[in-house]
Parts: C-alpha cells; structure tokens; sequence
C-alpha cells in the first residue's frame, strides 16, 4: 500500500487524475471502478478539465459504479446514478451506455446482483478502481461487519452512515435509504488497481486503520493491505493519526519522477 501525503485535497485529487490519464493512455478501453461521495471530486474535477484541454478521451472506456441506495425514484437527484452522471461521466466522454451502476429498483435484487458481478467479468473485470472511505472505515457501502470476502448484495446502512449522508437530503435523516445495493469487498479486491482518495480530520481514523490496523471486518477497509496495488491519497488532516506519517512522506518524497503511482 502506497500512501501519498499531499498538503490538499486538490494536489491529492490531480495524482488520481494522472494515474487514470496514464491509464487511458496505454489502454484507452481501460475499465474504471467509479466512486461518489465528496472524496472523488477532485479527481473528478481534473479528469473534466483535462478532457476539456483535449489530454485524454473516455470514449472507447466502460465505467462500473460502486453502490447505489435501494427504493429511491429514478428521478431522484441523490440516486448514485444520477450523482456519477452529474460529477463525472456527463462532463466527460464516455460513449452511451458506457457506465453501468447497481440497479435500486431491481424487482429481484439477489438476480441483478449475480448479473453485475458477470457484467464486470465479461468487460474484463475493472483496471482502476476509485474509492473514498466512510467516517466508518466502509468502501462502497461495506459497512462494518461486512464479509472480507463479499461480492455484490443489499446491505443495511448503519446509522452512523445514514448521518453523515444525511447531507444530501435536507439534513432529514429519515429521508435517507435504510438500505444500498453495494459491490462486495471480494469484489473490489478483484480491481487491478485501487485509489483510494480521503481528506478531512473526521477520516483520520478511518486512515489509520486501513493502513496500519489489524484488518478487521470491523474496518472493512483494512482488507485493502490484503491488496497488492493500492495507493492512498491523503491531504494532511486526513493523515494526521497516521503512525508512519514521516516515512510515507520521505518514501514518497525520494520516488523517482518518472514512477507513475
Ligand atoms: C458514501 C459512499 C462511499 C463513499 C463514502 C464517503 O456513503 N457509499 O462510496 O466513499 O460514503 O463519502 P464522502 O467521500 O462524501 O466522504
């Protein structure tokens, strides 16, 4: 696990924007894992404006999001769905039909996520996988609990997790979903690569645990050390319980140029 430390959000966000364009570069088919939430944005950003500059294309790329709430109305604004499409795959060039999400609506729910997990198989499973990490050391919507070995299935949003996304409805709690339709932990660790972005004292222990906790279904996360290429992007308030900050920092700071992450 390769964890870089930047003074923000922003210079993290761009160090994901490079490693994706460099992706594209060398394999413009390339498979994304994408991830909402506030974490990505900056990645997001980037990725858009670079598109803008004329520096990379998505128009041959496929995308796979992460999660997604059960029962919300397509129309809903706050749909995983809708969300990735306004940060992300609207703002770029992904070719219609290119980026598929779990369905909250699936009438039967353990069928549609067999069928996501083949999908992901049949693109080639996913080259680069995005993630941000909850205040509760979950990825996608794995809360703690959840099986290290899990693949795509409904799961119960914990009310810590209800809380903190509490945010996009209004502050009104009981307008968040109680339950998500979210790809497994096994299923992430299948990714060929995984970024994971956070910032912001409140995941600092989050932070801690994935990178130097025991790993634990009690921080889902932890499973990532399990990984063989992770990289950890974090602004300083989000390394700040770390408790090898100062070699992470040196590491980083004699990595060759050249090394891509
Ligand atoms: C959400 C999402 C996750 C996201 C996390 C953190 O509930 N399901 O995919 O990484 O919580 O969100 P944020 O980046 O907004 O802090």
């Amino acid at each position: 696990m390769e964890i870089v430390i930047r003074p923000d959000a922003t210079t993290a966000g761009k160090l994901g924007a490079e490693a994706i364009v460099a992706l594209l570069q060398r394999k413009p088919e390339a498979v994304l894992g994408l991830a909402t939430g506030s974490s990505p944005l900056a990645i997001y950003d980037e990725l858009a404006a670079r598109h803008d500059a004329g520096e990379v294309s998505f128009a041959q790329a496929r995308g796979f999001t992460l999660d997604e709430y059960v029962g919300l109305p397509a129309e809903h604004p706050e749909t995983y769905h809708n969300v990735i499409r306004r940060d992300f795959v609207n703002r770029v060039d992904f070719a219609p039909d290119a980026v598929h999400g779990p369905d909250g609506l699936a009438d039967d729910i353990p069928a549609f996520c067999a069928s996501y997990e083949a999908a992901i198989a049949a693109a080639g499973g996913v080259d680069l996988q995005i993630l941000g990490i909850g205040t509760d050391g979950h990825i996608g919507f794995n809360e703690p609990g959840s099986s290290l070995a899990s693949r795509t299935r409904i799961k119960t949003l914990t009310k810590q997790t209800r809380v903190d996304n509490a945010r996009f409805f209004g502050g009104d709690i009981d307008q968040v979903p109680t339950h998500c339709i979210t790809q497994g932990l096994g299923t992430i660790m299948s990714a060929r690569h995984i970024v994971l972005v956070a910032s912001g004292t409140a995941k600092a222990e989050a932070v801690h645990h994935l990178a130097e906790g025991s790993v634990s279904a009690l921080w889902p996360a932890t499973i990532l050390q399990h990984h063989p290429h992770v990289t950890v992007l974090l602004d300083e308030a989000a390394a700040s319980r770390l408790q090898l900050g100062s070699y992470y920092r040196e590491t980083y700071a004699a990595k060759p140029a050249w090394q891509g992450l």
